[in-house]
């Protein structure tokens, strides 16, 4: 009961998520979007899942978490370097390695986060590929 429940929040959030960009987002901000949610797709839906939700104990959601709402540069770096943390979310640890991902381009960083900050119940500013560049830049 409680897994169908919660099950239906998800949908409502996401629904709700869907029309609000529908609703505010600049027209760069939905292709970006767009395009995103393909990458995630291929890229990161096999670790975090479909829905974003992760897999317990192992790969962590990616819903509403600090990193995911937080600070951008922190979230970009979480990209651009990987992370090798144990990193708690709502109690739970989380302590397999996240692969670099810094083989995508500057604009393939920007629309996987901008997506994944506007999807699954997420609702955060875009990232944009000058941010991603910039953050590069201080770590190469
Ligand atoms: C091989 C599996 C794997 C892939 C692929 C992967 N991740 Fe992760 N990701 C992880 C793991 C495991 C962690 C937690 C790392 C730790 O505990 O130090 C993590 C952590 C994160 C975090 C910070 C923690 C959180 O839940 O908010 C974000 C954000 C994130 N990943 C986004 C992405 C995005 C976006 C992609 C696709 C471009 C991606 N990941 C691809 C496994 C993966």
């Amino acid at each position: 009961m409680k897994k169908i429940l919660m099950a239906g929040m998800m949908v409502v959030m996401a629904l709700s998520a869907a029309a609000q960009v529908k609703k505010q987002a600049p027209a760069g901000t939905t292709a970006s979007i767009a395009r995103g949610k393909v990458l995630y797709k291929q890229i990161c839906a096999t670790c975090h899942q479909a829905d974003a939700t992760g897999v317990p104990r192992m790969n962590p959601p990616l819903i509403k978490t600090k990193y995911v709402l937080g600070d951008k540069t922190k979230l970009i770096k979480v990209l651009l370097l990987g992370l090798n943390e144990d990193v708690e979310i709502e109690g739970e640890y989380y302590s397999n390695p996240m692969p670099s991902q810094a083989t995508l381009k500057d604009e393939e960083i920007a629309d996987v986060l901008t997506f994944v900050r506007n999807s699954f119940g997420n609702k955060a500013p875009a990232i944009t590929p000058g941010q991603v560049k910039a953050v590069r830049a201080t770590i190469k």
